[in-house]
């Protein structure tokens, strides 16, 4: 019988890749936690009614959400994204605003698997409720910014945008609508039939019929109440004061349906266009309420690892470090790499050893494989001594010494160096 293979859109991530990712995870959080947000951490699945006031109108929720029906009869959904969970977390206990959260956690989409486009895929986010003041969105952004340089990443774009508000969006789509709708012809079949329902989502468009159609279609940007607009004219001002480059895109709406103001998306221009959005974001300051909250603006993005390690491959950055001991101890008697490497390791130095009593030349081929730099040598002679060989496995060094075992820990830190 062939053996079970991990679901279709899923991926395991095993070592060394999984050093690239723990990595990646410890420098966002990092930088989070230096810009004052904290670690929030949401079910994986919620009442499905969450995730229903997200995007009623999107891809995301309509066709590509996880869900099911619990054992209680409740309808549930596995987590498409992570903005409503930690909204609905926020609504339910209230902490004082404002609130910065950061989550590295998986998300769930039931996509047609391509490279760079997975079932399960997982987010570096933050959401930061309470304020609406354009400063925020640009330390926001200027977060996701840094990671990508963290990482070495040296060829992203930054496109931005702003989606009006309550004020001024309702004006803007009878004049979106009423120009698809003279154009409803060309418009993809999918697009034909759902114009009316949200004529954003025409703009998300990818197929090339609805992209021609929506070149010469208005643009929120020119239809911005005062507010909005100054908003965004500051949001943009702030960019420049941190000398983060940016291009203006119009069409630019994205997937989900809460955003308002400032929305935008990083691209890798090394990957395949329909995959390049290493990250996105922006603006939702009417989600709290139509989560039952009281009315709180927020502004938050999500950065997909699987995609920004993909840029780093192409670009050549970020490599996935060599394996991860310092120590391998190789213990022919058998009776001291049980105390010796937890002696090692207690002190903070990475050790591993053998095990099955093997031979020595088999327990110096794990020791090479193992990546480590010294060896611990220990056969009978040097138990008899009370000593423990220590030689290098690198080549670079090829001092061998003999080392008394209650000094061992002390030598082997010195040869190491500082870590
Ligand atoms: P999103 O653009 O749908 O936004 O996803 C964020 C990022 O997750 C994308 O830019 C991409 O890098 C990655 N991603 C999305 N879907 C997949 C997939 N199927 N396979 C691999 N990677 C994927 C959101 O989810 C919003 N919650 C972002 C946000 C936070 N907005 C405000 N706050």
């Amino acid at each position: 019988m062939p053996g079970f293979q991990a679901p279709v859109g899923t991926r395991d991530v095993l070592p060394p890749e999984s050093t690239r990712w723990e990595r990646l995870i410890a420098l966002f959080a990092r930088r989070a936690e230096r810009s004052g947000y904290g670690l929030v951490v949401s079910p994986m699945f919620e009442d499905i009614g969450v995730f229903e006031r997200v995007g009623e109108a999107t891809d995301v929720v309509r066709k590509e959400m996880y869900d099911f029906e619990d054992k209680g009869g409740r309808r549930m959904a596995l987590r498409p994204e992570g903005t409503a969970s930690v909204v609905r977390a926020w609504v339910q206990h209230r902490p004082t605003l404002p609130f910065k959260a950061w989550y590295a956690a998986p998300s769930f989409r039931y996509e047609r698997p391509q490279a760079g486009r997975y079932r399960q895929h997982h987010q570096l986010g933050v959401e930061a409720l309470g304020t609406d003041d354009a400063d925020l969105d640009v330390e926001v952004i200027a977060l996701a910014w840094g990671l990508y340089a963290d990482v070495g990443l040296g060829a992203v774009r930054l496109l931005l945008n702003s989606l009006g508000d309550a004020t001024c969006r309702p004006a803007y789509l009878d004049a979106l609508r009423a120009y698809l709708t003279e154009h409803r012809g060309e418009l993809c079949d999918e697009h034909k039939a759902r114009l009316e329902a949200n004529p954003l989502r025409v703009l998300d468009c990818k197929r090339e019929s609805c992209m021609r159609v929506t070149e010469g279609a208005p643009r929120m940007v020119d239809h911005l109440c005062d507010e909005c607009a100054a908003h965004f004219s500051r949001v943009r001002e702030g960019l420049g004061e941190l000398d983060i480059p940016f291009e203006l895109a119009p069409r630019l709406v994205r997937g989900l349906d809460y955003y308002t103001r400032t929305t935008f998306e990083f691209q890798a221009p090394a990957l395949e266009s329909a995959q390049n959005g290493i990250g996105g974001g922006g603006r939702y300051d009417a989600l709290t309420e139509q989560l039952g909250g009281p009315p709180t603006p927020g502004i938050g993005f999500g950065i997909g690892i699987e995609r920004v390690l993909l840029a780093c491959d192409a670009e050549g950055v970020f490599p996935a470090p060599p394996a991860a001991v310092a120590v391998f101890v190789v213990d022919v008697t058998g009776s001291v790499a049980l105390r010796l490497v937890e002696e090692l390791r207690e002190a903070g130095v990475g050790a591993d050893r053998a095990f099955d009593r093997r031979s020595m030349k088999a327990q110096f081929k794990l020791a090479d494989r193992s990546g480590a730099r010294l060896a611990v040598v220990v056969g009978p002679d040097e138990l008899e001594r009370g000593i423990a060989k220590l030689q290098s496995l690198t080549g670079d060094d090829k001092e061998e010494e003999d080392v008394k075992l209650e000094e061992l820990v002390e030598r082997v830190r010195a040869r190491l160096g500082p870590a």
